[in-house]
């Protein structure tokens, strides 16, 4: 198994291009599904899950070729509607082919997602959403085994959690339905918004009619198109906070600012100072760190996929902080590797109380998910000497080129195979 070896302590400095949003890609490629015309994907990110994404639409017969973030997908000879366990388990983004197989044919049988690191991640949300379009569904040895005998039927639905996942799988469920389909409390992340503007490029009739309230029309025709993805947030947001944690200068392109602007003001919060531009932003570090409060939230409040690595940043702050994951029921897994450099973090149920001042020392460590596995890279470029992250196919799944690009601005860091 590969892991990091990660030798601190330097200060990051020069320029960083974001790539593509994984996020953003995951929905849009499920999507794809709803045509039977060529699809040309640019700026989809090189990493894991979209790879496993990718993978997992060609198991239902889609004809794919993926060079240099250019993803053609051409879905004319897609017929299958089984998704199964091997590639759903390893990345519960697969649950969203549900919503386009029932709403292209009328049926599905895909695997439960399964629970991970951060949590249980089940999908009563999808299913109670898609069964308000007509879906018939039994759950069988881990299976979803879906039907709409007389296709999907457009309905009005109010979400009863805002749920990222349930509200693309049923936004693109709904742009094949008869009828219309009005979705309330949806989740907006900025990745939605991008789903949303795909959807429209591919002929769909879909408005946002409020803030967290959506209208689609069923539609009949979609066209050939070629679409461009939005930049990875989460992907920008961690390397902002490696600016600011190693007291470096960094200007992070290929990003849109607004779209970042809590992150950004929180940062601001804790000492950094910030410059933006129209498609950059610099941060320049602070050795003086201030200690903050921070509630996860669904956009446009602070995104659980940045909590670990804020709570890298908080470690060095003047006074102690404290973390409230409202998001998922597990997100601390981060926690426990922190401590072992030195980190004193205390959780009680889904707060963490994060002590200042600290100086981490480097350590072997071991990654757990995808943003928990990037929090202990930013600590051990901190530390002086060696520290080794094991089981680094976490970090993979999410962020493409990530030694390339820290190398580029002054990290010393290297894969060991
Ligand atoms: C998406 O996951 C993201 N993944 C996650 O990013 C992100 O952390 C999450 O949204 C929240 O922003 C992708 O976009 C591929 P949810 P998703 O449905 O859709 C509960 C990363 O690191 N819930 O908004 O699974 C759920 O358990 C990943 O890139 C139900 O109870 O998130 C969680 O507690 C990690 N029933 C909360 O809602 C359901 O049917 C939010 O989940 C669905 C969700």
């Amino acid at each position: 198994m590969q892991k990091l070896e990660v030798f601190g302590a330097n200060r990051l400095k020069g320029k960083i291009k974001i790539s593509g949003s994984k996020n953003a890609s995951l929905p849009i490629l499920a999507a794809t599904l709803l045509s039977d015309r060529k699809i040309h994907l640019k700026n989809i990110p090189k990493v894991k899950d979209i790879e496993t994404m990718i993978s997992l639409l060609q198991s239902l017969g889609s004809k794919t070729k993926f060079i240099n973030n250019n993803l053609i997908i051409h879905n004319s000879k897609q017929n299958k509607q089984f998704a199964s366990y091997s590639l759903v388990k390893t990345m519960r983004a697969g649950i969203l082919v549900l919503g386009p197989l029932l709403a292209k044919f009328g049926n599905a049988k895909v695997s439960l997602p399964g629970g991970c690191a951060i949590g249980t991640r089940p999908i009563d949300i999808h299913l109670n959403g898609l069964s308000k379009l007509g879906v018939k569904y039994k759950i069988i040895q881990g299976y979803v085994y879906a039907t709409a005998p007389k296709g999907l039927i457009g309905s009005k639905i109010r979400f009863p959690k805002i749920s990222v996942g349930a509200t693309e799988n049923l936004i693109i469920a709904a742009c094949l339905a008869k009828g219309t389909t009005i979705l309330n409390n949806c989740a907006i992340e900025p990745e939605i918004k991008d789903v949303v503007n795909f959807l429209i490029k591919l002929g769909c009739n879909i408005k946002w009619i409020a803030k967290r309230s959506i209208k689609i029309v069923g539609v009949n025709k979609i066209k050939e198109i070629s679409y461009s993805v939005m930049f990875d947030r989460i992907e920008a947001g961690t390397y902002l906070v490696a600016g600011a944690v190693t007291e470096g200068n960094l200007k992070i392109k290929n990003i849109v600012p607004k779209i970042i602007q809590t992150e950004i003001n929180t940062l601001r919060k804790i000492g950094a100072k910030i410059i933006t531009k129209k498609n950059e932003v610099q941060i320049i570090g602070n050795k003086k760190i201030k200690s903050i409060n921070i509630k996860t939230a669904p956009y446009p409040g602070f995104p659980t996929d940045l909590q670990a690595q804020i709570m890298v940043l908080l470690c060095k702050a003047n006074k102690r902080s404290l973390i409230k994951e409202d998001i998922f029921e597990n997100r601390f897994m981060h926690v426990a590797e922190l401590n072992r450099m030195g980190a004193q973090i205390s959780i009680d149920g889904n707060k963490a109380l994060v002590y200042g001042n600290i100086k981490f020392a480097a350590a072997e460590l071991m990654a757990t998910d995808l943003r928990a596995s990037v929090s202990l890279i930013l600590a051990a470029l901190t530390t002086k000497g060696k520290s080794v992250i094991n089981r680094i196919y976490h970090l993979d799944r999410g962020y493409e080129d990530l030694e390339k690009k820290l190398k580029k601005v002054g990290a010393n860091i290297k894969r060991i195979n």
